[in-house]
């Protein structure tokens, strides 16, 4: 049974809160803790340490080396191991006078020159897998030096980010054990990492305050993105940004009804053929100081929340189609991020706006051919069904930019499959009537590892869109969708400053040092950068 209003049902509600801090919080941290210790000389289970391309040890290490009669030493130069970046060498047991200590890892860093923010997180990424592939629960990471350089508490909250986000998965609905499977799987459940850090307190603040925050913003994503349609149906998901409602965030939400009697008739039109109902939901994060005028124009989040995406009457074909229970990619990047800004108390005004639907084809389905109007009046002719995110897209931009006079918004969505064939998935298209905007957000992409590559619009694409008995229709020829279907979502958006990020490339099936599992989430970290490096810093 889905709630006509689930936001209203103050029972349902506190079930649902209750049920995610008891549960949902717990499988979203469950794979990796994070500690903060001030170093010490006690090593013990596995002490992990990061090395440079000339083989110089840290202090911690060199002092460990020393205690070892060497040990390390020796094992690097009977190794292959070079320090190279993101090279490993495990050593089990390396002293029979220092028991408790189990084995060592070193990570190669490369040169120690011109080391990135992200590749620390690469390397927290690296080390995260090694650890889980040598089944080691608990370990001591020194940070202390590297090269000729201090770690500052960045380096620490980096690299502890890097083992979160390499640590995540998705096991809920495996039950075979072990020992009954013809594979060995990973059998560790969680890993326990101790950061042995100069200012462990200090470090500890920045992870709490603000990187963990990040972290269980996108793992959020991933769950939400690899959930199924059968168990995330759109009043499920609905359900789900219920638990920001703990975080002080304000969660409306609009049910068909509403979206009726705001016209959102682009946006209906997707869900006709489905048994799910259609909703809106409007996550408020009202962050900003109070006394900035500036800060009272909210930044508006709008994600694509296509829950499953068949095509429609225009139906794709079987192979993958499987795949396009993420097509709600942008709607869990959004939600991640509401999660994130919320929990580390961004001072922003944010709102996240997400169109929930599924796209099926039945007797009520929406049919090629059909016209809809949306709610800014203009009319669209529906030549493909499969065409169904921008549809989704110009009803939340129009509604946001009607709603909430927003400073800027950014649209987020698995949009089309020619973004993929243009930029593969190692970039997101980005696509914009704003170049400063464009340029921080394709600055914040290089800061975190989520790249964006900005592509083209123009009035010159404009007569791919024309129909003949509308205002403009859904697809065109072959040839450029995804810049006709960011052409198409700019006649939305008015005169707001707008980014619209095209991400059916990068958000799912895309494995990377910190990404192991089949769902991204995508854009958390992005747009989370973005807020923290050009709208925080501004107030
Ligand atoms: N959800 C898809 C885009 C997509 C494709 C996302 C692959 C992730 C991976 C979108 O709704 C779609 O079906 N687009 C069509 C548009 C076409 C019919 C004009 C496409 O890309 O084929
Ligand atoms: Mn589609
Ligand atoms: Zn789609």
């Amino acid at each position: 049974m889905c709630p006509s209003m689930p936001c209203m049902d103050p029972v349902a509600s506190m079930f649902f809160l209750f049920y995610f801090l008891c549960v949902e919080a717990f499988i979203l941290v469950a794979k990796f803790f994070a500690d903060f210790a001030p170093l010490s000389s006690d090593y013990s289970g596995a002490v992990v340490g990061f090395v440079d391309d000339k083989i110089n040890f840290c202090p911690s290490f060199s002092k460990l080396d020393s205690l070892l009669s060497g040990s390390l030493t020796r094992s690097v130069s009977k190794s292959k191991f070079t320090g190279k970046r993101y090279e490993v060498l495990e050593i089990i047991a390396p002293s029979a006078e220092l028991e408790e200590i189990d084995k060592v890892l070193l990570v190669g860093i490369g040169s120690a020159e011109n080391i990135t923010e992200f590749d620390w997180v690469q390397l927290g990424g690296v080390l995260s897998s090694a650890l889980l592939a040598s089944e080691t629960q608990k370990s001591s990471v020194y940070l202390d030096r590297y090269g000729d350089k201090s770690c500052d508490s960045r380096i620490a909250v980096n690299v502890a980010l890097g083992v979160g986000l390499a640590a995540y998965s998705f096991d809920k609905y495996k039950t075979i054990k072990e020992e009954d499977d013809d594979k060995p799987r990973v059998k560790l459940k969680s890993i326990e990492v101790t950061f042995a850090v100069s200012d462990s307190k200090g470090v500890e603040k920045i992870w709490k305050d603000s990187i963990d925050p990040v972290l269980r913003g996108t793992n959020l994503a991933r769950d939400l993105v690899i959930e199924p349609a059968n168990v995330l149906s759109t009043c499920d998901f609905v359900k789900r940004t219920m638990a920001l409602q703990d975080n002080g965030v304000e969660v409306q939400v609009l049910n068909r009804d509403q979206m009726q009697e705001l016209g959102m008739n682009a946006l209906l039109g997707v869900s006709k053929g489905s048994v799910t109902p259609p909703y809106t939901v409007v996550m408020k994060w009202m962050g900003a100081p109070t006394d900035e005028n500036k800060a009272s124009e909210p930044i508006v989040f709008i994600g694509k929340g296509v829950v499953f995406d068949s095509g429609g009457i225009s139906i794709k074909p079987s192979s993958k189609m499987g795949d396009m229970k993420g097509d709600m990619s942008g709607a869990a990047c959004v939600t991640g991020l509401m999660h994130a800004l919320s929990c580390r108390g961004s001072r922003v005004n944010a709102i996240g706006i997400i169109g929930l639907v599924e796209n099926m084809p039945s007797g009520d389905a929406q049919r090629p051919g059909d016209i809809v109007t949306s709610m800014s009046g203009q009319s669209i002719e529906i030549v493909n069904t499969d065409a169904e995110g921008r549809l989704v897209l110009a009803d939340l931009l129009w509604y946001a930019k009607e709603h909430f006079k927003p400073s800027v918004m950014i649209n987020i969505a698995t949009l089309t499959g020619a973004i993929f064939i243009a930029l593969g998935d190692k970039r997101a298209g980005l696509f914009s009537n704003d170049d400063a905007v464009s340029a921080q957000i394709t600055d914040s992409g290089i800061a975190t590892g989520e790249l964006v590559w900005r592509m083209p619009m123009g009035t010159e694409y404009e007569k791919l869109i024309k129909s003949k008995f509308a205002d403009m229709r859904n697809a065109g020829e072959r040839g450029g969708d995804a810049i006709f279907a960011a052409q198409f979502l700019h006649r939305f958006v008015g005169k707001v400053p707008w980014v619209h990020l095209d991400i059916a490339g990068t958000a799912t099936g895309n494995v990377t040092k910190v990404s192991k599992s089949w769902a991204a989430g995508w854009g958390v970290r992005l747009l989370d950068r973005w807020v923290r490096d050009y709208r925080e810093k501004s107030l």
